[in-house]
Formats: structure tokens, sequence, C-alpha cells
């Protein structure tokens, strides 16, 4: 198969997808929607059930006393959304708000579309509805940023574990029984299972005698190596927000979710209070009203849009579209995100057929690795998610074209390589990247989608070290597994490298920028320390926060959805706190 035909495979699947979705399959599970009506008062409204709104609508109605509205742009997840084989078939659809990037010239150039595809999540659930099921969370190293932005040492690693906890319930004996058993949760609402496919344990042999370390658990907050990941499935079935914190409690009076309802703007007082909201539903506008609080969980493209929307951002961007201004902040400045890099091996020759994977586990056999240039430094420089595809050009195409959009010619090259072989597929990420990106409103038109500027390498020290790393990860050739079957690197033939010797830095810097994508981390475009006060507070407005990945400080050395879930879990509880105070000596309506 071509990437044309596998590109119109893919095609057709959707379009199934989306007759099926007419019969609702899902629809019985998600009978929720409350339909809003003009001048309606709650405490709280939160904006965007995705996966920190999802979370922090559970914690706050824990309380009966409490009454939420959870907005919702998107709608039920569908039933693709459950099954995690599905995974390609979720993006650039009805689920996805299917924003790309600007084309800046420079990166992404050698791409099918010269930019890139940025997915997120219009759905209950948000991005964790449709995102790829890593569990990791990250560095202590990376928490400590947190502390510094907040200047608040409850937002430090050791600090957040309990947090961490709250939110999971670990299947896995193994890892509760041994020593890091510690750190997991067994009551939460979200159910982490491993991977534990045979397939894996050569490579992790590979890699651990070229001198990394291999371990069962990478979530310890100082753990270097190798290991088969902890994801996001339980019982078969997507852990999203959605299905783990919302679907429990549905029968909770006092949380109303509204779904396909889009908050257009803020409502602000002349105090600068934030009142409300205003919500666009079919085409008709309302005005819900807060008592308490309005928080802003959106995403990190619509969090800051909304914001600027609503007079809150950098004062000459919202002069220039015609906003007035409430308060002047860095809003939707240096976003960060992990560049991935593609990277290829090529191992045993193998004629077997592919052996059909169960829908309900991770899509493909998988590993994942934490490692530095210097690993006495203890934290991470990079991170690599590892995929192994047996004699299947079908899964390598889809992974290249659908999932990254890399260019026709090099997933082809890709899906040949991978006839009658087994290839070895590396997403490879810089894991605290010094590029940034930026979020700016493209019109005053809340319809408008935002203009998105992916800044990824726009800073040379980012591709230089990038460079360094992959030459660090190949070293894995060197190993007896690799050297015994002949295993080698892919180079790719890529026409802007052509005359670079292979393997060279400058080849490297080269084979960067041409087989680069996004890992869909998008973060830190309403950041605490900056945007955001240590309590998530908007700066120089009132009753209003910022709780999910637009609020992360700096992003974190680890795929970031579980990061975002400490940081709801942690934001719900300031909230909580903060109300109780408020109600001594108050009559509570
Ligand atoms: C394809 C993909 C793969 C990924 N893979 C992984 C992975 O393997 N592991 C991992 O840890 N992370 C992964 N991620 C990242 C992770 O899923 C996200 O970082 C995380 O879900 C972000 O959470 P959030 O709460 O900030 O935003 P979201 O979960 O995106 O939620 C925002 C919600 O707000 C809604 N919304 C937006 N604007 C409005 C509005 N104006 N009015 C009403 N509602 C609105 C949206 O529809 C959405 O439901 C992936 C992401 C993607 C897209
Ligand atoms: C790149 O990052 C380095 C390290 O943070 C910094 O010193 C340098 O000024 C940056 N370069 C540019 C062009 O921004």
């Amino acid at each position: 198969m071509d990437v044309a035909s596998s590109l119109a495979v893919v095609q057709a699947v959707k379009g199934a997808l989306v007759v099926l979705a007419a019969l609702g399959l899902t629809a019985y599970k998600w009978s929720t929607d409350t339909v809003v009506t003009d001048d309606a008062v709650y405490d709280y409204i939160v904006v965007g059930a995705g996966t920190a709104g999802s979370i922090v609508a559970n914690r706050l109605t824990e309380n009966p006393d409490v009454h939420v509205l959870l907005v919702e742009s998107g709608g039920d997840p569908p039933f693709e959304t459950e099954v995690p084989g599905m995974f390609p078939f979720l993006t650039k659809s009805a689920i996805d708000w299917n924003y790309v990037s600007e084309d800046d010239g420079y990166s992404a150039q050698y791409h099918r579309n010269g930019y890139l595809d940025l997915p997120s999540g219009k759905v209950y659930g948000g991005s964790s509805s449709i995102h790829h099921f890593y569990y990791v969370r990250g560095h202590a190293n990376d928490y400590k940023a947190w502390v510094d932005a907040a200047a608040d040492d409850s937002w430090s690693w050791e600090n957040l574990i309990p947090y961490f906890k709250k939110s999971e319930c670990l299947v896995d004996q193994d890892i509760l029984n041994s020593p890091t058993g510690q750190y997991h949760g067994t009551n939460g609402y979200t159910v982490i299972t491993r991977e534990l496919r045979e397939i894996s344990l050569k490579y992790l042999e590979a890699f651990q005698e070229v001198g990394n370390k291999v371990v069962d658990d990478i979530n310890t907050g100082y753990t270097l190596g190798f290991t088969r990941p902890m994801v996001f499935i339980g019982n078969g079935i997507r852990q999203s927000s959605a299905e783990s914190f919302l679907l429990p409690i549905k029968h909770r009076l006092n949380l109303h979710l509204t779904k396909e309802t889009t908050v257009d703007k803020i409502l602000f007082d002349n105090k600068k209070n934030a009142m409300g909201v205003q919500v666009s539903r079919n085409g008709k506008t309302f005005n819900i009203y807060a008592r308490k609080e309005v928080i802003v969980s959106a995403g990190a493209f619509n969090s800051p849009k909304l914001l600027m929307l609503s007079g809150v951002g950098p004062k000459a961007h919202l002069e220039s579209m015609g906003i007035e201004i409430v308060a002047d902040l860095p809003v939707g400045e240096s976003m960060e995100d992990h560049l991935a890099v593609v990277l290829a091996h090529k191992l045993e020759k193998t004629d077997e057929t592919p052996k059909p994977e169960n829908p309900s586990d991770f899509p493909i056999p998988t590993f994942i690795g934490l490692d530095a240039l210097d690993t006495d430094q203890g934290y991470p420089d990079y991170l690599t998610l590892n995929l192994i595809c047996r004699n299947n050009p079908t899964n390598l195409l889809l992974l290249c074209a659908t999932v990254f959009g890399l260019h026709n010619d090099v997933c082809e090259q890709l899906a040949k390589a991978g006839q009658g072989r087994e290839i070895l597929v590396t997403v490879l990420n810089v894991a605290r990247p010094i590029s940034r990106g930026k979020v700016l409103l493209r019109s005053k038109d809340p319809k408008d989608p935002p203009r998105i500027y992916t800044g990824f390498l726009s800073n040379s020290t980012d591709l230089e070290n990038n460079a360094a790393y992959i030459e660090k990860f190949i070293k894995v050739t060197d190993s007896s597994y690799f050297r015994n079957i002949g295993g080698e690197t892919l180079h790719f033939d890529l026409p802007n490298c052509k005359g670079l010797e292979k393997n060279t830095r400058d080849y490297w810097k080269c084979y960067v920028l041409n087989m680069m994508d996004t890992t869909f981390h998008y973060s830190s475009t309403c950041r605490m320390g900056s945007v955001l006060d240590g309590e998530l507070k908007v700066l120089g407005v009132n009753k209003l926060r910022v709780v999910d990945a637009s609020s992360m400080p700096n992003t974190v050395s680890a795929n970031i959805n579980a990061a975002v879930m400490v940081l709801a879990e942690k934001a719900a509880d300031l909230i909580k706190k903060e109300s109780d105070q408020y109600n001594v000596g108050h009559c509570v309506t």
C-alpha cells in the first residue's frame, strides 16, 4: 500500500465513523446534557471538560452544596475514543479542533503541508479522549521550576505525590508490591495499567548493554532509564478524564454539564471581577453567572484565546484586534511543546504475517526511555517513545502519514523498509526545550481559530541538542542484539540533506529539521509566574483562574497528561480551601 491509498483508507474509516456517530452508540452513557438558560447562576463555571476541567468539576461537586456548570464545546465521546486500537482515526475529525500551525518558513518544511497539524480534543475528556495513552509523570527537577514560578514549595514533586496518587488506580501487582508501590494510588478514578508485551524485552536488554538502566517504574520522580510504560487504559477502555472523572458522578444534581456549548467571552464588572461567561449554543447566545469563580480549562490554545477575546492579554496585540484591555498580561506568549523527531531502525527479517493486536491493548508494542547525555546529572535531557512494527508496513504508513504528517516520500521509504522486517520507530523528544512558540488571535471573532506559532527549533541550541541526543540514542546499534541481526539506523533519502555525510552532526541537524513533528504537548500559554499567581489566579483581575496545560510554568520531561491532572487535582484543593474560608460567618446560598 502507498501513502495515497493508506490515507484513502483512513478517510474511508473516518467516513464510516461519521455515519456510525448518527447511531449515538455511547449516548446511553452520557445522558447528562443540561440546556443552559439565560441568566442562570452557579457557584462556579468551569470552561472546558477536558483533562483538567473534568477533574476540577468532579472535585468541586463533592460538596453537594456547591453548584457547578461545566461548559463543553464538544459532545459525547464516540465509541472509537474508547477502543485503544482506533487511535489513528481520532484526529482531523469532528472531535478535533483541527488547528494547524502557521507556516514559519523554517520548521516543518519537509512535511506533507509545510505546517503541522496541532490536534486537540473537542469532546468530553478533551485531548485525553484522543491522546496516545502514555502515563509518565515527569522528573522532580521539572517541578522545581514550578516551585520557583509559584514561589510556593507546595508545588514540589514531593508535595505533589499525594495528588498523583489521588487520581490513580494502578492495576499492577508487581509494582504495587515493590518498593515503588508507595508512589502509586489504588483508589483513584483513573485506571492505569502497564504495557507488558514481551517483544520489547530484547530491546530493553540492548539498551541496558550500551549503558542504560532498565526499570519497571519510571514514575518515581528521580528515575532515568528504559521501561515498558504505564498507560491510560483500564478494562480495555481509554481512561480519559471524561470516562474516569465525569461518568461516575453524572448523577450528582449539583453538577450541570452542557455540551456543544462554547464560551465566547468572560464577563467582567467594572471592578474587574469575573462575573460569568457569554456562551453560544446552536447559534444563540446566553449569559451565565458565577457567584464565586470562573475557571478556564479550555486547553493550551483555547484558554489563551478566550482570555484575549475577553480583554486579558498583551496590550499591543489586543489593541490591534480592537479589543478593550482589562489586564495587560503576556497571555499566549512563551508556549512550550515537545518537538518530536521520528527515527527508525531496521531489524531482523521476518516473513511472519503481522500478529493482530487486541484492540483493547495499547495499539502497538511499545517501550519508552528517559535519558541524558551525562546521566550523572540525574534528570533527563530527552525522552523516547518506541514502537515495534513487525512486518507491518500498514502500521508504519499509519504512524508516519496519519499520526505524524511526514512527507509522503519518507513514509513510503519507511513502509518499504518494513516489508518483511521488524522496524523500531522512535519518537525522540527534547525534554525541556528552549525554543518557545506563541498563540495569537486571528481576529476578534470567537469562531476564528487562533494563530499558532510553534517556534520549534527557533533557538539553535535545541537543534544542536537534538542532534546530540540522536547520536547518543543510536549507540544502541553497538549492542549484541543489533549487531547479530544487522540492525541499522535508517537514513531516509531526504532531498534537503543531499551531500551531507551520514552520521555527522550537520547531517543530524538537517535530519531533525526534515523529520520533525509535534508530540502534542502544548503548554504554558497562561503560565503560573507571569499570567497566573501560585494559586492559578489570573493576575490583575478577580475571581478568575486558569487550570489546564496552559497554567504549567514549564513543561515536564514526559508526556504531559499526568502533569495536567496533578495540576488540576491541586487546583481543586486550592479552590475548595479558599471557598471554606469565604464561607466562615457567611450564609451559604
Ligand atoms: C493526539 C494527542 C496525543 C497525545 N498523547 C499523549 C500521551 O500519550 N500521553 C500524555 O500524557 N499526553 C498526551 N497528549 C497530551 C494531553 O492529552 C494533553 O496535554 C492534555 O489532555 C491537555 O489537557 P487540558 O485540560 O489542558 O486540555 P484539553 O484536554 O484539550 O481540554 C480542553 C477542553 O476545553 C474545551 N473547550 C475549548 N474551548 C472551549 C470554549 N471556548 N468553550 C467551551 N469548551 C471549550 C475543549 O473542547 C476541550 O474539551 C496527547 C495529546 C494529543 C492531542
Ligand atoms: C538560545 O538559548 C540560549 C540558552 O537559553 C540563550 O542564551 C540564547 O540567547 C538563545 N538564543 C536566541 C537566538 O534566542
